[in-house]
């Protein structure tokens, strides 16, 4: 991947990518048409990454379709498509990690201890493998796409992040590879997620700017579901993810919540006016 990736290089052909954990859904398409549209030659990456995931997680039943994968990719007119084995990733006696201190230990990484080590020490893999200029990113993993920006930027790696629109169903539920996990009932109490980040715009809007109130009442809705179990919601500052408690500038709310089994995640950025 890497000589084809300097070979394209040495043609001037630019390199768009979309590095995914594969199970690719409208999402991840989204990318994939965007970077088409700003590229002369598209990489998708598909790899699982044991490094990101903790030992009571989903690793080993995390789906898996290559077969429709990569149709999908075929028909979004993908050039090539990077599916390397965790044995060639992290050869024997791997011992470099890459960590983007105070933004990787707070939301997701309070519960998630080491994932986004293992997420920048991936990405960092794959960029220097695929040397593309820029890479495509979904705002639905907010607190990544902060991480992969910050990182980009301390360690000089040059590429352009493009972070594009969380894509939904219809009925609000930002599409996610582990939707597959969700049963009949869990599917109908997911959709907690989205109403609650809708009713604190809702909130917002009309002139609460205390987060410790806000927190309360999406707190209030989501426990009142069924299958659901609340991890965090936290309204934070963009650039630091610090908690805020006064919503003066442009936020983020982010939540993780549990449906069954499934962790899900949502967040929203607000712009008070
Ligand atoms: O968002 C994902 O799918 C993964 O975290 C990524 C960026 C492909 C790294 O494994």
């Amino acid at each position: 991947m890497q000589k084809i990736a300097q070979g394209l290089k040495r043609r001037n052909k630019t390199i768009g990518f979309v590095p995914t954990m594969g199970a690719l859904h409208e999402g991840h398409l989204s990318l994939i048409r965007q970077a088409n549209k700003e590229n002369d030659i598209i990489v998708v990456s598909i790899f699982v990454n044991p490094i990101q995931f903790g030992p009571r997680e989903d690793f080993s039943c995390y789906p898996r379709p290559l077969k429709e994968d990569r149709a999908l990719c075929l028909k979004q007119k993908v050039d090539l498509l990077f599916y390397p084995t965790a044995n060639q990733m992290y050869k024997m006696g791997f011992k470099t990690y890459v960590e983007v201190k105070d933004l990787s230990n707070v939301l997701c990484g309070v519960k998630r201890k080491g994932h986004f080590r293992g997420v920048a020490t991936v990405v960092c893999k794959l960029f220097n493998i695929v040397q593309p200029d820029s890479a495509y990113f979904g705002q639905k993993d907010a607190q990544q796409a902060i991480i992969i920006q910050r990182m980009v930027k301390d360690l000089n790696i040059p590429i352009r992040i493009r972070l594009m629109p969380t894509v939904r169903q219809r009925n609000g539920l930002a599409l996610s590879s582990r939707n597959l996990y969700l049963d009949k009932q869990e599917r109908q109490d997911a959709l907690c997620l989205s109403e609650a980040l809708k009713r604190a715009k809702n909130l917002i809007k009309s002139g609460e700017r205390n987060c410790q109130i806000i927190i309360k009442k999406l707190r209030e809705l989501i426990e009142s579901k069924k299958t659901a179990r609340l991890e965090y919601v936290s309204i934070v500052d963009l650039e630091n993810l610090k908690p805020m408690k006064k919503i003066k500038d442009k936020c983020l709310i982010a939540l993780a919540v549990c449906i069954g089994k499934t962790r899900l995640i949502d967040n929203m950025v607000v712009k008070p006016d």
